[in-house]
């Protein structure tokens, strides 16, 4: 079975205030049944999965295990990391801990941000790449492109080559300028990056052995440090917080050339910020999406979401807004607008 990696560290702040820092988007419900975590976890369990490993800071582990247990699954190891070092050595350091119990496990990397409706193609495609991830290669799942979206990394297909199954990567581009996305765009071979990825622990373990053994030097450290916590694997704080903070696409994917791709012909998004959360939500045939105790009236392309049991939103006339009442805080924002929410944030709380 594969063993899945859930990662849920980040701190989601382009879904201000719905997302906070102490309780961040990935495990609020807001598409769907659950929070996305809850879907993801239960997208990667069943038949395919062993017990998932999760990777996680302090402050969310209870969150962790309670949602889990909410949705009974059993935790298999849930890792505590210091500090937030981003995607590189939280899934390095799970690849070390897996490579522990069997050097040749297959690993798939779940990120907790994405919304996948249809759960049985999405289990398709992760089948379609077990031949390449056990043969060595770092298997990336590929989302036909419909924009020059700057927020993710773009994979450039060698479509000569490969099997049914899976395409060798020419290229990995991860978050490239406007100008460049519409480029590559245009020439109609390349595709978005899933986040998701599989391959086996003792490939991934190689990887930064090549590419970055800096990274590989401090995480075995920190693994090797590593205190049982109740139940909890607490990663050693000294050797951690010596890590690079880097993502995996930075630290490895551009660089590797061992990639291949299945191309995932399922639903899949990145609910990055509040207008895809729009675009993926139910709407009425105005483009209006409203969750919570709120009423609409002529309101035309708009997201109004308040508490259950909080204050009543009331909309009237409404074009192209965004906005979200919470206890503490309320945002009201242009439609176009919302792609600078997370910036907003980070100098509110650096002002705060
Ligand atoms: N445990 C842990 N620790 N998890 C983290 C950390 C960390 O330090 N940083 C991020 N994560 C988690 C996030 O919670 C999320 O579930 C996942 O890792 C991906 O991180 P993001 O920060 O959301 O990455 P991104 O969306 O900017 O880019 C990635 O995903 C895109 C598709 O959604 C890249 O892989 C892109 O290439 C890709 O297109
Ligand atoms: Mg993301």
């Amino acid at each position: 079975p594969i063993t899945p990696v859930i990662l849920c560290g980040g701190s989601g702040t382009r879904l201000w205030p719905l997302s906070r820092k102490s309780y961040p988007k990935q495990f609020v419900s807001m598409i769907g049944e659950g929070s996305l975590f809850q879907q993801s976890a239960i997208r990667c369990s069943g038949q395919m999965f062993a017990a998932p490993v999760v990777v996680t800071n302090s402050d969310f582990r209870f969150i962790v295990t309670q949602q889990l247990a909410d949705v009974g699954i059993d935790p298999g190891k849930v890792l505590i990391e210091p500090e937030a070092r981003n995607t590189a050595p939280a899934l390095l350091a799970a690849a070390l801990v897996v490579a522990g119990d069997d050097p040749d496990a297959l690993i798939l990397a779940a990120p907790s941000d994405h919304y996948i409706e249809e759960v049985d193609t999405f289990r398709a495609t992760v089948t379609r790449g077990i031949e390449a991830a056990e043969a060595g290669r770092i298997v990336t799942f590929g989302i036909r492109p419909d924009r020059a979206e700057t927020g993710y990394g773009y994979l450039e297909l060698d479509a000569a080559s490969g099997s049914a199954e899976t395409i060798p990567l020419r290229r990995f581009v991860e978050k490239p300028e406007l100008k460049h996305a519409r480029e590559m765009l245009a020439t109609g071979s390349f595709m978005w990056n899933s986040g998701i990825f599989l391959y086996s622990a003792a490939v991934l373990i190689a990887a930064f052995e090549t590419h970055a053994p800096e990274i590989l030097a401090q995480v075995r450290t920190a693994v090797s440090g590593a205190t049982p916590d109740l139940g909890f694997l607490r990663l050693a704080p000294e050797p951690w917080s010596g890590c690079a903070d880097i993502s995996i696409d930075y630290a490895i994917m551009e660089k590797s050339d061992r990639l291949s791709v299945a191309v995932h012909e399922g639903d899949w998004s990145d609910l990055g910020g509040w207008e895809s959360v729009r675009q993926h939500s139910d709407a009425d045939s105005q483009g209006l999406v409203i969750t919570g105790p709120v009423t609409a009236v002529d309101c035309v392309n708009t997201l109004l979401r308040a508490e259950a049991g909080g204050q009543h939103l009331v909309g009237l006339g409404l074009r192209d807004i965004v906005a979200i009442a919470m206890p503490d805080a309320v945002l009201v924002a242009d439609r176009n607008r919302v792609h600078d929410v997370g910036t907003l944030v980070r100098t509110l709380r650096n002002e705060g």
